[in-house]
């Protein structure tokens, strides 16, 4: 592994070591003096002497050269500065240590340590921000400052334990801004059982991530990110977390601050400023074992502490509250274990790790050991076994993420639990009793009323009713006086109509899951939605959609027929499109020839009442939030129809925007203040349909869209092109070339306004309508927005569907 990471950085060296003219190294025979700077190859870092703000002291350090305020990423003599004075020097010394030295004098403030023959030696600045020891005779690192970390965690660093050399990678605060010296927070792995990271003050933990869980920390619940991979080693030699970037353009640093919050943050030009892309240390329930020993932390609660069951706060004194036991734990007689959902799992430092076990193995080694006070499986999967045989600390509880934990309970604490959920269960069977008699009663009213109505002749007025219904402009009169009861399918039907979800019956993969056509009895089609089961959609989800779905009618929304829910399984029943969805048709040479201007036009407009319907037309406001090509299907006319609500969220007249703690969406469509600060708004679906519509005119995918510069997205190729004057030439070349030139530019000029930067520069989509159909004047245009680019193959992965290591939808949770 190592020497597979040196040999790759090997060959980057010798190639740039050839040919580059820049002044990257040091060798023994040149030196920094205090003013100079050594850039890395490709410009990305430098390194030279600095003083923070306010201080007259002088580091020497390693910062990010492209980015316009000085970002100090790493500091060589933190502990040691040269006073006042610019006489310091960076130089090999005759032992081949890197040193910096003061002026004449002979101490070195720092050094690098080592001790080899001279010859050969240099000391290089890499691209990735490390600065290494190359020596040639031996073929080899000897040194590099990745190993000694300073407050940033950059890409290509590891944190974590060396354990065949006994050191680790930790990193340290600064002392303050002006002040680089060593502080007082470490974060650091703790590899004690099974390794968590860890935040501390002095030797206080203050923060743990939990556990790792297969495909990321316990406690961070999702971490996958479009741009980053991260990677999690534990073997036998090494314990580390390290990650890395797709996107290099995009400057990316996790940093520990002197106050010991650590934040992973982008680099926005634009604003020249650092944004926070998440924040791991926020918020109460982050602190430490905030409420005690087997307390649970929730920060949605007013009171935000609560004790696991079969625990209950110790009344006797109200500012020292703590869990204790409600009764006497009689182990083996009768005792058990009750189940806790999504919840960060307890401090495992204490606890045992068995990766081979099975969660039933787990459940009876710690039944049968008297001092386990709960257990957990240790991967999402299933897979392994934590046990705990002390204090459960640091609980949480979380809406979404997070893991199951059993807690061991007295015996009558099972009886009541178990009491409790029969109790439930029968309250919910009298419920629908009562509904469905409900239905009876009313149903058979409706039908005496509708018979008495028919006796006195108002035949007329039902026909009328019908023609009203049946006339082209009537989706309002529907929506507001259909009412619905919808069909519920039951698994063995659906079953049959897609014969077993079979493979060549499936339609592709959505949100939350596949989707498969199938057809009933009566020869109709329809296409099921298969909601993945861990998908992570849970019941609410589910029913959001349903009802969002079942309550709108559109000619360019998917109209849902039914649902599904047996079993594990949760299925949504919709009408089947026969031309797939557009992304197929667009993205492909042959199939895009079927899509010729007026095709495109509609399809643009149709999408665009479809959204403008959804934003303003229907009684509920709805983001849709996830619009894209591939939620964009074709019936047999080519009428585009909107389909997956599954994110949309039902907001109240009088919000105009939101700040969401979890941000859905697909990369490439999603707007930069939703993708960035988690901030949605009827405009930022109005972005989604500008990349969109460019999409449509151009065929081409906003992400991974690759022209002579892989840097370059489809609206930033639009721009470039508009600002030439050459804008035609974005235009499909499947469309041909009979096509009315000024509308197609006035289309592509409102898609670019569509992709503001700022939400209040883009358009409404009234007036989007507007401007479409209308030789109107619009507004100039801005530079649009930056939009962080990425994998080719993004525009199929949507948020919510099945966790996979490739998927590029971003979920940020904040204040975590
Ligand atoms: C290296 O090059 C940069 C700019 O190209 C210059 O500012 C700097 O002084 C040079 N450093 C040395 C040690 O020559
Ligand atoms: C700078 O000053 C501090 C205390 O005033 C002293 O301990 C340190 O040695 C000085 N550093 C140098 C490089 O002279
Ligand atoms: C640092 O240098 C400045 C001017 O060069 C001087 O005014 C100041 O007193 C010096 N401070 C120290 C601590 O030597
Ligand atoms: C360092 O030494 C040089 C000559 O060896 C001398 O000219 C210079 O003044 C000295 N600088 C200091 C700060 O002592
Ligand atoms: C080099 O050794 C000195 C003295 O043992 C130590 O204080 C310093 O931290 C070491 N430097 C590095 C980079 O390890
Ligand atoms: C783990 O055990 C040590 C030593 O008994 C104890 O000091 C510490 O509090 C325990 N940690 C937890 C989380 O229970
Ligand atoms: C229970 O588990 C603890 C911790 O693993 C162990 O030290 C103890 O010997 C076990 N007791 C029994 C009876 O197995």
């Amino acid at each position: 592994m190592v020497s597979m990471i040196s040999l790759l950085l090997l060959s980057a060296l010798f190639v740039n070591h050839l040919c580059s003219a820049t002044n990257d190294t040091i060798t023994p025979n040149n030196f920094l003096r205090d003013g100079e700077t050594i850039v890395s190859n490709g410009g990305t870092f430098a390194l030279g002497f600095f003083s923070p703000a306010n201080s007259q002291k002088r580091y020497v350090g390693i910062w990010f050269n492209k980015v316009s305020v000085k970002t100090v990423v790493w500091v060589a003599n933190r502990d040691n500065p040269i006073n006042n004075s610019s006489t310091g020097v960076v130089k090999i010394d005759d032992k081949g240590s890197l040193v910096i030295i003061d002026g004449n004098s002979s101490d070195p403030v720092w050094s690098t340590n080592v001790s080899i023959p001279i010859k050969g030696l240099f000391y290089k600045l890499m691209e990735s921000g490390n600065l290494v020891l190359y020596d040639e005779n031996r073929g080899d690192f000897l040194w590099q400052s990745f190993d000694f970390p300073t407050d940033t965690f950059l890409p290509g660093m590891k944190l974590g334990l060396n354990l065949k050399l006994g050191t680790s990678w930790s990193f340290r605060s600064w002392k303050s801004p002006d002040d680089p010296s060593t502080g007082i927070f470490t974060l650091s792995m703790d590899g004690t059982a099974s390794p968590e990271m860890v935040i501390k003050k002095a030797s206080q933990k203050i923060w743990r991530s939990g556990p790792w869980n297969g495909q990321g920390w316990n406690s961070v619940p999702t971490m996958r990110s479009p741009n980053l991979n991260y990677n999690f080693m534990n073997d036998p030699n090494e314990i580390y977390f390290s990650y890395s970037v797709a996107d290099t353009s995009v400057f990316s640093r996790m940093v520990l601050d002197y106050l010991g919050l650590a934040r992973r943050e982008i680099w926005d030009e634009n604003k020249r400023q650092w944004n926070t892309f998440r924040s791991y240390t926020d918020g109460d329930c982050n602190s430490y074992g905030k409420c005690g020993a087997f307390g649970s932390c929730n920060s949605n609660n007013v009171q935000i502490c609560s004790c696991l069951p079969g625990f209950e706060f110790k009344s006797s004194n109200k500012e020292s509250q703590h869990c204790v036991r409600k009764r006497k734990l009689l182990c083996g007689q009768g005792d058990g274990f009750l189940k806790l959902e999504k919840v960060k799992l307890p401090d495992t430092s204490n606890a045992t790790v068995h990766m081979g076990w099975s969660i039933k193995d787990c459940e009876v080694e710690c039944m049968n050991n008297c001092s386990c006070t709960g257990y957990s499986s240790a991967y999402v999967d299933g897979s392994g076994c934590l046990a705990w045989f002390g204090d459960l600390v640091d609980v949480r509880e979380f809406t979404e993420g997070g893991q199951e934990l059993f807690v061991r309970v007295d015996a009558i604490e099972l009886e009541n639990s178990e009491r409790h959920s029969s109790l439930a269960k029968k309250k919910l069977v009298l419920l629908c009793v009562l509904i469905v008699v409900g239905f009876l009663i009313f149903f058979s009213a409706v039908y005496y009323l509708c018979k008495k109505a028919r006796k006195r002749g108002l035949v007329h007025r039902e026909r009328l009713r019908k023609e009203i219904l049946n006339s082209p402009s009537s989706e309002a009169y529907k929506e507001a006086n259909t009412k619905f009861e919808l069909p519920i399918f039951n698994l063995n039907s659906v079953m049959v109509a897609t014969e077993n979800f079979s493979l060549a019956n499936k339609l592709g993969e959505g949100g939350f899951g596949p989707v498969y056509k199938g057809k009933l009895p009566n020869g109709c089609e329809i296409a099921v939605k298969r909601l993945s089961k861990n998908s992570g959609q849970g019941v609410i989800e589910f029913k959001t959609e349903v009802d969002l779905i079942a309550k709108l009618q559109h000619r360019n929304l998917v109209q849902i027929i039914g649902c599904c829910v047996e079993e594990e399984e949760k299925m949504l029943i919709y009408e089947h499109l026969p031309n797939k969805s557009l992304d197929f048709l667009l993205f492909d040479k042959t199939r895009s020839t079927l899509l010729d201007w007026k095709v495109r036009c509609d399809i643009i407009l149709g999408i665009a009442r479809g959204v403008l319907y959804l934003h303003q037309d229907s009684r509920l406001r709805i983001i849709h939030r996830d619009l894209k090509a591939s939620n964009i299907l074709l019936d047999d006319k080519m009428n585009p129809k909107i389909s997956d609500f599954g994110m949309a969220r039902i907001f109240r007249g009088d919000q105009c925007q939101a700040n969401t703690r979890r941000v859905v969406g697909t990369y490439g469509y999603m707007a930069p203040e939703y993708a960035m600060d988690g901030l949605f708004s009827i405009k930022s679906d109005v972005f989604s349909f500008g990349v969109l519509l460019l999409e449509i005119i151009s065929g081409k995918k906003n992400s991974g869209f690759y022209h002579e510069d892989p840097t370059m997205n489809l609206i930033n190729y639009a721009w470039e092109l508009w600002k030439d004057g050459r804008i035609l030439e974005l235009v499909d070349p499947s469309m041909g070339t009979s096509f009315p030139e000024q509308e197609v530019v006035r289309f592509i000029k409102v898609g670019i306004l569509c992709v503001q930067e700022k939400a209040k520069d883009r358009p409404t989509m009234h007036n989007v309508i507007f401007m479409l159909g209308n030789e109107t004047p619009i507004p100039s245009l801005n530079q649009p927005a930056f939009v962080l680019t990425s994998n080719h193959n993004s525009a199929n992965a949507s948020a919510g569907s099945a966790p996979s290591l490739n998927e590029m939808s971003i979920t940020i949770f904040e204040g975590r």
